[in-house]
């Protein structure tokens, strides 16, 4: 067993964990943050993606260990029922699921990828490294390819995400 604290949604968090457990679990099992969920548990689905340090990460694939004074966000804390984020909102409009299971996977990590176009970091589709990288389909078709939507609700994510990188749908 091991001690760590966590920051989760701007709150702190201690916990005393095997340190055998996974952050997904940490998160889920622990501080029944059930939102972030739990699809293949190796990488493969993108279902348990959640934010650290603002960046976006397969929280089913690091150790909460690891995370001593980190700050996760889940999908809990980026909007509320009341007041939604953005990618929340457009979600809803454009209709971006069916299930559901794969939305909170979806939204942090659509989240993450305007920040990171906004950053200037390229994608393995990027032509020109030289350039200020653009919200296009092709660009956000393929840096959300690591989520997958076994509903196949993925023109409407995309309208969803287009949307709030203001651009038309
Ligand atoms: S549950 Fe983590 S990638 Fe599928
Ligand atoms: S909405 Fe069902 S898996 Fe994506």
């Amino acid at each position: 067993m091991s001690k760590v604290t966590l920051t989760v949604n701007g709150a702190n968090r201690e916990l005393e964990l095997d340190t055998r457990t996974t952050l997904l679990d940490a998160l889920r099992e622990h501080l029944q943050l059930t939102g972030t969920k739990k699809g293949c548990d190796h990488g493969q689905c993108g279902a348990c993606t959640v934010m650290v340090d603002g960046q976006r990460i397969n929280s089913c694939l690091t150790l909460a260990v690891m995370h001593e004074g980190d700050e996760i966000t889940t999908i809990e804390g980026l909007g509320t029922p009341g007041n939604l984020h953005p990618m929340q909102a457009a979600f809803v409009k454009h209709d971006g699921y069916q299930c559901g299971y794969c939305t909170p996977g979806q939204i942090c990590s659509a989240v993450a990828v305007l920040n990171e176009i906004k950053a200037g970091i390229p994608s393995h589709v990027s032509a020109d490294l030289t350039v200020a990288q653009q919200t296009t389909a092709a660009e956000l078709r393929e840096r959300m390819s690591g989520n997958i939507c076994r509903c196949g609700a993925y023109s409407n994510i995309l309208d969803a995400i287009t949307e709030v990188a203001g651009g038309q749908t």
